[in-house]
Parts: C-alpha cells; sequence; structure tokens
C-alpha cells in the first residue's frame, strides 16, 4: 500500500462523518485498501459524548438501536489513583446514561467492556470467570461497580442481555497499518512504550522489576491481538440476540508472556535492537496474570488466532506507518 494513500485518522474520522451510510464509507474504506467487507449494515456515523445525554438521545432518535457497544472509558491504572473522582464520574455516570437511554428506548442488548483487573491478584492461573472479584484502585473499582450495577439491573429486569467481556492485555494494530494505538503523553503500557523506543521518541523501555516469580523474573501477561479480541465482541453480540441474559467472559489467549518475551518479540518484529533498563517494581502491579479462555471457546466459539509474533508485528507496522501516531 502506497503510503501517500494514508489518511491520518483525523482524516479518516472527518471523510467518515461526511458520509451517511456504511455502504459509502465502505467505499472510501475500500478505495484506500483499509477495510473489505464493511459496507454490509446500514451503519450511521455520530459522534456524541456518552456524558451528554442530550445529544445521545438525539442519535437514538434517528433510528432504532438494536445492541449497544460500550468502549468509552478511562483507563489507566496510576492515572485513576491520582484522580479518582475524574474516573468515577466518567467511567460510572457514562454508563448509567447509557442505560437510561437505552431503557428508554426499547434497547435490550449491550457489550461491557470489563476487565481483567476485576480479579485484583489471582489465588492462582489461569484464572477463571469464578474466580473472586477484587479491585485494588480506583479504574478497577469502575470496572467492578459497573459489572455489579449491570448484574442488579438484569437481575430484577427480564429481557435485557448483557455480555461483560473480561479483556486481559489488548495489544497490537490492525493488519493495514491504519489504525492503531496511540496514547497522550508518555505511555502507561508496555507495548506502546516499546514501539514508541523503536521509533526513537522515547530512550529506553523501563522493565518494571525482574524478581518477580515467573520464567525470568519480570511480570507475565496475557496479550491479545485487538482484531482477535473486536471479533470476540461479534461472537458475544450473536450470543446476545440468542437472549442469553448476562453473561461474562474472559478474553485473551490463555497463554502468558513475560515483560522481556514480548520486549523479544518486538525486537524480532523491527529486526533490531531495542534498549532496555531494569527498574524498580511498579507499585499496584501483580506476577502473573492469564486467562482461560475455555468458556468463551465453548460457549461463543471464540479462539484468538494471533500469536505474540502476530501483534508485535501489527504494533510495529503501526508505529513505523505513523512515527507520530494520529498526528502529523
Ligand atoms: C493494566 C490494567 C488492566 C488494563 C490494562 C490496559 C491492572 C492491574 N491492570 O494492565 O486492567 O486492562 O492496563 O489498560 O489494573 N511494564 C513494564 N514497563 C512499562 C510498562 C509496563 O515493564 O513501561 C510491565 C508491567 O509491569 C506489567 C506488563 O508490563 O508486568 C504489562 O503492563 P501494562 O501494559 O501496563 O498492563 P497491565 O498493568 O497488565
Amino acid at each position: 500500500m502506497n503510503k501517500k494513500m494514508i489518511p491520518s485518522m483525523d482524516e479518516w474520522l472527518k471523510e467518515a462523518k461526511a458520509h451517511e451510510s456504511a455502504e459509502k464509507i465502505g467505499m472510501y474504506l475500500t478505495h484506500n485498501g483499509i477495510v473489505r467487507k464493511s459496507a454490509k449494515a446500514k451503519v450511521r456515523f455520530g459522534e456524541e459524548n456518552t456524558k451528554n445525554v442530550t445529544g445521545m438521545q438525539f442519535s437514538y432518535d434517528q433510528e432504532k438501536v438494536d445492541a449497544v457497544i460500550h468502549f468509552a472509558g478511562l483507563k489507566a491504572v496510576g492515572e485513576s489513583v491520582a484522580k479518582p473522582l475524574m474516573y468515577y464520574q466518567n467511567n460510572l455516570i457514562s454508563t448509567l446514561n447509557l442505560i437510561e437511554l437505552m431503557e428508554k428506548y426499547g434497547c435490550n442488548n449491550l457489550v461491557f467492556s470489563s476487565s481483567a483487573t476485576v480479579y485484583g491478584d489471582p489465588i492462582s492461573v489461569p484464572i477463571y470467570e469464578t474466580f473472586d472479584l477484587k479491585v485494588t484502585n480506583p479504574y478497577g473499582r469502575t470496572k467492578l461497580m459497573l459489572e455489579d450495577i449491570l448484574r442488579d439491573y438484569a437481575k430484577v429486569n427480564e429481557g435485557k442481555n448483557i455480555a461483560l467481556l473480561r479483556y486481559f492485555n489488548p495489544i497490537g494494530a490492525h493488519p493495514s497499518g491504519l489504525i492503531g494505538e496511540d496514547p497522550n503523553g508518555i505511555p502507561n503500557n508496555l507495548v506502546p512504550y516499546i514501539t514508541q523506543t523503536a521509533i526513537g521518541k522515547r530512550k529506553a523501555l523501563g522493565v518494571f522489576g525482574n524478581d518477580y516469580d515467573t520464567i525470568d523474573g519480570t511480570g507475565v501477561r496475557d496479550y491479545v491481538h485487538v482484531c482477535d479480541l473486536a471479533y470476540g465482541h461479534v461472537l458475544a453480540l450473536d450470543k446476545l440476540f440468542s437472549d442469553c441474559g448476562l453473561v461474562v467472559y474472559n478474553l485473551g489467549t490463555g497463554n502468558g508472556y513475560s515483560v522481556l518475551q514480548v520486549h523479544a518479540a518486538m525486537e524480532k518484529a523491527c529486526g533490531f535492537p531495542i534498549p532496555y533498563e531494569i527498574k524498580e517494581r511498579r507499585p499496584g502491579d501483580i506476577a502473573t496474570c492469564y486467562a482461560s479462555c475455555e468458556k468463551a471457546y465453548k460457549e461463543l466459539g471464540f479462539e484468538a488466532k494471533y500469536d505474540i509474533d502476530a501483534m508485535c508485528r501489527d504494533a510495529w507496522n503501526w508505529q513505523k506507518n505513523n512515527p507520530n501516531g494520529f498526528k502529523k
């Protein structure tokens, strides 16, 4: 694909907004070689703040909404410790507004982005959906509170279908290299920190602790490709349309990789060494966290297709194509 043909995300959104249906958006996307087959369903693109009920109401007035996938939320652990009210305000209020509106417009199906953070420091791995829920920071608490709110709501409202999807560590990017992760400021999460180091924006990756009880002393996580995760949502929607009530699924790969293993996989993807230095443990981190995805496999047919090399390849491809992220 010719790099000059690649629009920035801003341009893409502007263009997408100018079209009224996904058919047209699909043509636009295909024209640029981004995503094919996106034109099947008619989808209107609207942009509203979930804290602005009036705006959302207007969006809902336009057409019947069969299901909602609610991804909007703040997600940085450290920031949530520093600014708890911002997290409670943003994550809780916006979700309550959304549920209220869904209620008003008779929409019964919701996919909610939860997180492995609701398991806190698990007693063992792999982590099953039945494990105790306990959280260690305000971000995690907003996710657990929202899960509880949705459980209470579903209990007394027959006919509501809700999928709580507990994401493990989503990484990677769309294989086209056009949609990727562009965190504001210094990245909190591992993979954008590594790719920004590889592109020369950061001096060296700081590895937070090498004295954990793991394969090489560094933290182990269940990294899952964003495209696998996205597909998990499609499967969850199918499940909701079968009138399943409230369901909970882990979405990961079921495999754990250490920080140094991810770093090595990224060096392989880039083809050159990426500097790193060992630092103190990060407060609040746990040694090992990976999912059992048996339930999602049995009940949804979910199975992650991308391995760690593919995740790093796509993350690097995006960073390489977009050295300054979505900014020009
Ligand atoms: C955290 C949240 C998780 C959330 C995810 C994505 C908790 C306990 N975890 O996951 O719920 O879904 O963010 O927002 O609430 N690391 C380094 N150097 C870095 C950055 C990270 O060594 O510069 C290490 C960490 O110590 C950890 C691993 O890399 O072992 C992954 O860290 P990170 O990407 O921040 O994700 P989590 O903390 O696992």
